[in-house]
């Protein structure tokens, strides 16, 4: 039977440069850190306690410290985690935190992949977050290294806001699911609250992006996804699609 590194490794479009560090690394270079988020994500403290101290609070700030922005979670990465034998992308995975969730009930060739371009991170997804059906890949979200229509489920949570260029990620994330494959996306959404927060220079200092309310949903249109659904709970937003089947 082919393991499930094997899998992956087949399904790559570039070669491996490295694996001694329990992940397939395909990049030759540093991560960019090209603003305060994306060094944060560099940190291996930060890589350390994000699974189980900032994650859980930061997820709660979306919706003012209610449940809401968690609740909605939880019902879609129940949902990607549903069983069967399917292909699962997880793009800026962070330390696996939902990969391993997403390979857990996977079946018969059914891998999740989880692909971070952050060292710490992925260091601790591969001590913190392993199962037999889950494969951890050091790349771009801006080039992922599959062929199209590759997928069949490929989620970014709490990523695209830090990104160094999102819309080119939504499309890289339309262009590797399969035709009848659906993508899934946890984001920051544009609000009176946050108004200061999205300005220019905040964004230029930090990094970090709020979207206007159609900003992602326009996006997943012009990207050719269909079926779009929009969840917003307060600074948050959840956006599933899928691709319309040949
Ligand atoms: C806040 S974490 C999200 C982790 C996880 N998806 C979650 O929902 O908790 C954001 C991750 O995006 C990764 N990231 C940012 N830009 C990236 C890029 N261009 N390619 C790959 N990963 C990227 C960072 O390294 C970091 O691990």
């Amino acid at each position: 039977m082919t393991s499930a590194r094997e899998r992956v490794r087949d399904l790559l479009t570039v070669p491996v440069r490295d694996e001694s560090h329990g992940y397939l690394d395909v990049l030759n270079a540093p991560a960019p850190a090209e603003s305060l988020s994306l060094r944060v994500m560099q940190n291996p403290i930060f890589a350390e306690v994000y699974e189980r101290a900032w994650r859980p609070v930061f997820t709660r700030l979306f919706s003012f410290g209610g449940s809401a922005t968690a609740d909605a979670d939880r019902a879609l990465t129940n949902r990607l985690s549903r069983a069967g034998d399917r292909l699962i992308l997880d793009v800026a995975c962070g330390p696996g935190n939902y990969t391993r969730r997403f390979g857990a009930s996977l079946r018969g060739d059914g891998v999740a992949v989880g692909l971070d371009f952050s060292t710490p991170m992925l260091g601790r997804a591969v001590l913190d977050n392993t199962g037999p059906r889950v494969v951890y890949v050091r790349g771009d979200a801006h080039a992922i290294p599959f062929a199209d229509n590759t997928f069949d489920t490929v989620a970014c949570l709490a990523a695209l806001y830090l990104v160094s260029d999102p819309l080119q990620v939504i499309d890289e994330l339309a262009r590797v699911v399969a035709p009848g494959g659906e993508v899934a996306v946890f984001t920051t959404v544009r609000t009176g609250w946050n108004a200061a927060a999205g300005l220019p220079i905040v964004r230029r200092l930090s990094g970090f992006r709020f979207f206007g309310r159609h900003e992602i949903t326009g996006r997943f249109a012009e990207a050719g996804l269909v079926g779009i659904e929009q969840t917003i709970t307060g600074q948050g937003q959840f956006v599933t699609a899928r691709k319309p089947s040949k």
